[in-house]
C-alpha cells in the first residue's frame, strides 16, 4: 500500500472528523491524489420493484461512472438495499433495465453479476461465524478456483499450486486490511467492526471492478468508521475499484463520495455532488421529517 499524500482530492471535502486522527496513522480520510472519473459503467434505468402492495422502488434511474464513489442515501425503508439487490440479481424488478459495461439486462443473474466483476457486502453480515478469518475471505475466491473438486480435495498437482496462489492472494488482502493478528481467529469471536472488515475482505477476494457496500460502517464507533472510510478510499484509489456505497452517516458520505443518489419512500429525490444534495430542499425535508 502506498503512503497517502496531502489531501488534494478535488471531489473530497476535508478531514472526516477534525482533531482525532484515525488509528491507521495520521493519514487524512481523503483521496491521496486527484482522481480521474471515467465513463458510465453501470446504468440503472426506470427501475420499479414492488412487494405486494409495498412499492420499494418507483421509476429509479441513475448512473455510476468508472472509478467513482457513488453513495446511495435515504431514510430507513427508502429502498437502498432493494436497489443493491436489484443490481446484484437478488431481486428481480418488475420494470426497468440495468446496464453494466454496455450490456443491458431486464434482470440480473447473481452468478453472472459476480462473474462480470461486481462484488457485494451485506447490511447484515453474511459470514461463516465458526470459520477463521482466512477461510471466510477464501470463500470469496471460489469463483476463481478452476481445478475440479476432486483434485482440490486430494490437494494434488495443479490444484495444490492453485490453492497456494489463492492463499497468497488472501494473505495480501489480510495485510491490506490490517487484520494479520486475527487471521486464524473464528470470525464470530471478533468485535463487530472487525467482522465488517472481514466481510469487505471476502468481497475484495473476488477482485471486483465494482464493489457494492451496504452500510459498511453501521454499528461502528467513530474510530472504526474512520478506518473503514480510509479502506474504502484506498481500495478506490489503489485498485481503481468503482464503489457504490449505502451509508447513513452523512459526515462519511460528504467526505468520501463523489456523487450521491437520495431515495425516499422508493423514489429518487436528489442526485448530484454531496454539496448539491446537501442543499437540496427535498432532501433536507426528507431528513428533517425522520429520525436521521
Ligand atoms: N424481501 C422483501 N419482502 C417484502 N418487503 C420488502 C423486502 N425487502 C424490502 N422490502 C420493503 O421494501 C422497502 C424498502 O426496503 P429496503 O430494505 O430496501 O430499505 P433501506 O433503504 O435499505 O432501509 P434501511 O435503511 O432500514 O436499511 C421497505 O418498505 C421494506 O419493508
Ligand atoms: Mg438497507
Amino acid at each position: 500500500m502506498s503512503a497517502a499524500g496531502p489531501p488534494t482530492g478535488a471531489q473530497h471535502h476535508g478531514a472526516l472528523h477534525e482533531g482525532t486522527p484515525a488509528r491507521t496513522g495520521a493519514r487524512p480520510v481523503t483521496a491521496a491524489t486527484p482522481k480521474t472519473i471515467g465513463d458510465v459503467v453501470l446504468e440503472v434505468k426506470n427501475i420499479s420493484l414492488a412487494f405486494g402492495g409495498v412499492k420499494a422502488l418507483t421509476d429509479i434511474s441513475f448512473d455510476v461512472r468508472e472509478h467513482e464513489i457513488r453513495a446511495i442515501i435515504g431514510p430507513n425503508g427508502a429502498g437502498k438495499s432493494s436497489m443493491l439487490n436489484c443490481i446484484n440479481g437478488v431481486y428481480t424488478p418488475q420494470r426497468g433495465t440495468i446496464s453494466f459495461k454496455g450490456q443491458t439486462f431486464s434482470h440480473m443473474d447473481s452468478h453472472q453479476v459476480a462473474t462480470m466483476g461486481i462484488a457485494r457486502t451485506f447490511q447484515n453480515l453474511a459470514l461463516f461465524k465458526g470459520m477463521s478469518v482466512i477461510d471466510n475471505i477464501m470463500t470469496g475466491r471460489n469463483l476463481r478456483i478452476k481445478s475440479n473438486l476432486l483434485l482440490q480435495a486430494l490437494r494434488i498437482g495443479p490444484a495444490q499450486r492453485e490453492e497456494i496462489r489463492h492463499r497468497e492472494f488472501v494473505e495480501h488482502i489480510i495485510d491490506f486490511l490490517q487484520i494479520q493478528a486475527h487471521r486464524k481467529t473464528a470470525v464470530g469471536q471478533l468485535p463487530y467492526g472487525l467482522q465488517k472488515r472481514v466481510d469487505l475482505g471476502r468481497a475484495l477476494a473476488m477482485e471486483p471492478q465494482m464493489l457494492l457496500l451496504d452500510e459498511p460502517m453501521a454499528g461502528m464507533n467513530m474510530e472504526e468508521k474512520q478506518d473503514m472510510s480510509r479502506f474504502v478510499l484506498d481500495i478506490n484509489d489503489e485498485f481503481g475499484t468503482t464503489v457504490v456505497l449505502i451509508e447513513h452517516d452523512m459526515g462519511v458520505v460528504m467526505d468520501i463520495s463523489d456523487r450521491v443518489v437520495v431515495l425516499d419512500y422508493g423514489k429518487k429525490i436528489g442526485d448530484g455532488t454531496p454539496e448539491q444534495v446537501r442543499n437540496n430542499p427535498d432532501v433536507i425535508s426528507a431528513y428533517l421529517g425522520t429520525s436521521h
